[in-house]
């Protein structure tokens, strides 16, 4: 049976992971959220003091950092589950900066292509369908109205017990849009054959039909 890779791109908080996740359960496919991962360097880089522009002491220290995501697709950082650690605020305010270094890229876009070997997968991201995967047999760019995604966000962070206050929220999204379509190495950019969903006025049941369609049309087999 035949399997595609499936990208999903857009920016912070338009629901992507939502989607993609809808998509793999309903294909049997696997799941791999690539933000995860920029947010687990983040907080190596954190914890170990690691200057976000020294490009040497980044690379050094990515030698040390082995990412993974277990059967619950928790993510794994050298062994110890910091799933929870890497949604905190404090993460979220430095994964931009930490992900715009070309060091950083270069490794994870090596780790993500190396899950895609066998297809079967639905990963979303920022630069899923022209980096990674410029061959994806579909590609989907998620977009949402900017004060639609500032209150999806906080309701998620408040549902996960994390206080914020929505001001902050908008502000963090804003700096993140900024610095993730403006960095030089692969920004985030719509892949010229992806195709657009706006799912400003769509609730979860009607992203997922839609997406599912073209995910057959494009070749997937629903198990
Ligand atoms: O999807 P997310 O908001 O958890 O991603 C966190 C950050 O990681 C985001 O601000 C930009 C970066 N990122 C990236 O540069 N490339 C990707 N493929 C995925 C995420």
């Amino acid at each position: 049976m035949d399997k595609i890779i499936i990208a999903i791109d857009g920016r912070s908080s338009c629901g992507k992971s939502t989607l993609a996740k809808g998509l793999a359960a309903r294909l049997g496919y696997t799941y791999i959220d690539s933000g995860a991962m920029y947010r687990a360097v983040t907080l190596y880089f954190l914890r170990h003091h690691i200057g976000l522009d020294d490009e040497e002491q980044a690379r050094q220290a990515l030698d040390n950092i082995n990412i993974r995501f277990n059967a619950e697709n928790r993510t794994i950082l050298n062994g110890e589950d910091v799933e929870g650690e890497i949604r905190r605020m404090e993460v979220s305010n430095y994964v931009s900066q930490v992900s715009a270094i070309p060091a950083v890229r270069r490794a994870m876009v090596r780790q993500q292509q190396a899950m895609g070997r066998n297809k079967g997968i639905v990963m979303d991201g920022r630069d899923i369908g022209t980096v990674v995967f410029p061959d994806a047999e579909l590609k989907i760019f998620l977009t949402a109205a900017p004060e639609k995604r500032a209150q999806r966000r906080f309701e998620e962070l408040k549902s996960k017990g994390i206080t914020t206050s929505l001001e902050e929220v908008r502000q963090n999204l804003n700096h993140r849009d900024h610095i993730d379509s403006t960095r030089e190495d692969s920004p985030l950019r719509k892949a010229a054959d992806a195709i657009e969903i706006d799912n400003t006025h769509m609730n979860r049941a009607e992203q997922l039909k839609y997406a599912l369609e073209l995910a057959l049309s494009a070749g997937a087999v629903v198990e």
